[in-house]
């Protein structure tokens, strides 16, 4: 008899980096021609292709969810006995070494709830293809190291889509028959299909120039619904900082005459780089004081940085496969984090980017799901956007510029992007220009590119005032990770400074040292007094519980900074961000007339970040000041989407015991849907994180996360399978809550038709 529980569905292959072969052939052009329509779209597309190498593999082309209507080689209508469709691909044997092939495939833009390929969102139809989204759309080998030139032609409704775009340039552009128009675009630099775009809707744009510094035009356009163009203005003023800064620092200047941005309300990720038309998250790109807080206008700043960046940093030079994924996210990430500093205060960036660090890079790195920078094996690749990978790999290009100094890092850039442009190369082609400019060996650093995991630094120090000798010994070690047991030591840069421990006067210069062996003596003479030493940054752990000691100096500090005129400037931001810490502490402190303080700001505020703030406030507390406030806020910013899902946020990171209770309420609220991911994400994620709320001893916690990653699952499996990741915690809890949240990790992984994202996250967080 068969089991049907056990016989269920051979899990899903794992992809391995080793296995690596260039592609069998490559497909110079493409010709795509989109007859859209939301139910059914048409796609005809004319592939020109290349036998590389010598080899008789047969055509294979990636494809998914398509309906195949008809296929021809070389101008011959191929009949079923000459190709072979597979479970996602399209298989065609070919004697030539060059071919011509031409595909014709249907799909349903409004019944795609994934959101990866062509899909509808508020009436306007758009892509999203990374990773490996354009196999939804067209048959085609969907992988980042097939460069194409690609043109466009779209035909839709004239009423419906008067808005036409995709990458490169429009060349043409007419009426069509009845009611329909169309659009010729080319693209005149190739890409991976990665980076294909293509948006049709009913849109207005914020319009603009850039004058590049070799005097080259190009017109900017940031493309919104018409209710929403009043708050483009930060988005386009924080697109031409970063124009301009990113030819002054890396001497990158745009390459084509025109640059999109398009906001979309459902998407699954913040923003996306696609070439010469970027699809965004409309939470980063519309703000206005109203309803975007100063975090949300500094969100937008550096995705719209980061995202523009992208047009050398992943565009220009590619990755040669997702395992490289590091090699345009990584470097890119360092790049809007640099550009953010600049445009503020460095110190203050440079905490929040150490804060997001440790709050979800050291986790993930000391969890089930902990992997190397560069990856070695994955089951879906959507799964590997990870803080590792990003922000992680962010630290390794900051490591590299300190270690080289400013001017070899720049050497080193510019290396890279010469020797690889229009290429799909590899992290380690990034690793061999930093060499080759800088003349230093980078063999111990590379290791940061393989091991998993977090080093633990420690340093003593030793004093003879006998001889005025100071000796520094450091030591490094990083715990075994999944896969990964024997860890060998890696090149760490230590900056380190020593203060006189009566004086507290530093005692000779910053010093820049390099650990690259299990330890190290640093021996530094003419210290006369005894000494304290100073590492990289290692006095956060002061900056905790100042509360309820400083009363009086928070409600001065409140008293000083708090309830001026809005004004969008840094010293304004820093006011406000002073006055809101204070009031968190005055509130935590339990004083009595807290909430008080916070439902006047509340009424009174000019503006978002102190309405939130407030709002905030009240929503951990219990006073009847609290439920107005939440009324009161829903009552007014119901029909903005942006603003509710704050509403939604404040409510799921409540610090109230209730609180896992409201938000199984708010699941069933009209407003809720698991069809938007903003939506989603503001409450569950927000919940997720809420440390108090979710370890709720009798989990309940545990079983709503569960119930809800299981349906949003069947609707966008992305998405889902992010949002599961805080039950994989469960080693770090005490027996009880432990085996609650690994009864929960079962449930997930017994149920029928899981996608494979979500079964990577769940199988190797029960591993
Ligand atoms: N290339 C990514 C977009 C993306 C993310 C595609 C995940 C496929 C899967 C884009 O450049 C990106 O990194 N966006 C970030 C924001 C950025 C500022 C770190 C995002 O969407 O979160
Ligand atoms: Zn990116």
């Amino acid at each position: 008899m068969l089991d049907m529980q056990s016989a269920s569905v051979t899990p899903p292959r794992a992809i391995l980096r080793e296995e690596y072969r260039q592609p069998d052939w490559l497909v110079p052009d493409i010709a795509l021609d989109f007859t859209l329509d939301p139910g059914l779209t048409r796609v005809r597309a004319r592939l020109t292709l290349e036998r590389i190498g010598r080899h008789d593999a047969p055509i294979r082309l990636d494809g998914e969810g398509l309906k195949l209507i008809e296929v021809s080689l070389d101008g011959e209508m191929l009949g079923t006995d000459r190709y072979r469709l597979e479970d996602d691909a399209l298989v065609i044997p070919c004697d030539a070494d060059k071919a011509r092939l031409e595909t014709l495939v249907e799909i349903a833009p409004q019944a795609n709830s994934q959101l990866m390929g062509l899909y509808e969102s508020g009436g306007i139809l758009c892509t999203q293809c990374e990773a490996e989204g354009f196999r939804r759309i067209t048959f085609f080998p969907d992988r980042p190291d097939v460069l194409t030139r690609y043109s466009v032609r779209m035909d839709a409704d004239k009423a419906e889509y008067p808005v036409l775009l995709s990458n490169g340039d429009c060349v043409e552009s007419g009426e069509g028959e009845g009611s329909r128009h169309w659009a010729r675009w080319e693209d005149p630099w190739p890409k991976p299909s990665y980076l294909f775009a293509l948006v049709a809707g009913d849109l207005v744009a914020n319009r603009d120039k850039f004058v590049t510094r070799s005097g080259k035009s190009v017109d900017l356009a940031i493309w919104v619904r018409e209710g929403d163009l009043a708050k483009t203005g930060h988005a386009m003023e924080s697109l031409k900082k970063a124009m301009k800064w990113d030819e002054e620092t890396y001497g990158r200047e745009y390459d084509l005459d025109q640059f999109n941005i398009v906001a979309v309300a459902d998407f699954n990720f913040g923003a996306m780089e696609n070439k010469s038309l970027n699809i965004f998250n409309s939470r980063y790109v519309l703000a206005d004081p109203d309803t975007a807080t100063d975090g949300d206008y500094d969100a937008i700043a550096a995705v719209v940085a980061h995202e523009y960046f992208h047009n050398w940093s992943g565009n220009r030079v590619t990755c040669r496969d997702w395992f490289q994924l590091s090699l345009k996210e990584g470097f890119t990430v360092f790049r809007d984090q640099s550009f953010s500093a600049d445009q503020g205060s460095p110190a203050v960036s440079r905490i929040s980017d150490v804060r997001a660090l440790r709050s979800a890079q050291f986790p993930e790195d000391a969890g089930p799901l902990a992997h190397p920078v560069r990856p070695d094996s994955y089951i879906e690749i959507s799964n590997f956007y990870t803080a590792t990978v990003y922000n992680k790999g962010a630290e390794l290009i900051r490591m590299l510029h300190t270690l080289l100094g400013p001017e070899a890092f720049r050497k080193g850039a510019d290396l890279y992007f010469e020797r690889n442009d229009g290429q799909a190369v590899t992290c380690e082609d990034f690793v061999a220009a930093m060499e080759d400019a800088s003349g230093r060996d980078l063999s111990r650093f590379r290791l940061w590119y393989s091991q998993a995991g977090t080093p633990q630094l420690s340093a003593t120090i030793d004093h003879d005032a006998g001889s005025a000798r100071a000796t520094v010994r450091l030591e490094q070690s990083i715990e075994p990770t999944p896969g990964q047991v024997d860890k060998q030591p890696m090149a760490i840069p230590v900056k380190l400074a020593l203060f006189g421990a009566h004086s507290g006067k530093r005692l000779g210069e910053e010093m820049l040292g390099l650990l690259d062996e299990p330890s190290e003596e640093i021996v530094i003479d003419g210290i006369a007094e005894r000494p304290v030493l100073s590492i990289n940054q290692a006095r956060e752990a002061l900056r905790r519980d100042i509360g309820a000691a400083l009363a009086a100096d928070w409600r001065a500090a409140y008293a000083g900074n708090s309830a001026e005129r809005y004004e969008y400037s840094p010293e304004a931001k820093a006011k406000r961000r002073l006055g809101n810490t204070a009031l968190s502490f005055i509130a935590a402190s339990g004083a009595e007339d807290a909430p008080q303080m916070a439902f006047a700001q509340f009424e009174a505020a000019d503006n978002m970040t102190d309405r939130q703030a407030a709002l905030a406030v009240l929503a951990n507390g219990d006073s009847p000041d609290r439920v107005a406030a939440l009324a009161g806020f829903y009552e007014r910013y119901r029909d903005n989407a942006l603003v509710l899902d704050k509403w939604f946020a404040i409510q799921a990171i409540s610090t109230r015991d209730d609180t896992a209770a409201r938000v199984e309420e708010l699941a069933g609220h009209p407003d809720f849907t698991l069809r938007n991911p903003n939506r989603l994400r503001s409450l569950v994620t927000s919940f997720g994180v809420n440390q108090r709320a979710f370890h709720t001893v009798s989990g309940r916690g545990y079983r709503f996360l569960a119930g809800i990653v299981l349906e949003a699952d069947k609707i966008n499996p992305q998405t889902a399978a992010r949002m599961v990741t805080p039950l994989g915690r469960w080693r770090r809890l005490e027996e009880g809550r432990s085996s609650m949240m690994r009864t929960e990790l079962e449930r997930i992984a017994r149920s029928e038709g899981l996608s494979k994202d979500l079964y990577e996250q769940v199988s190797k967080s029960l591993g």
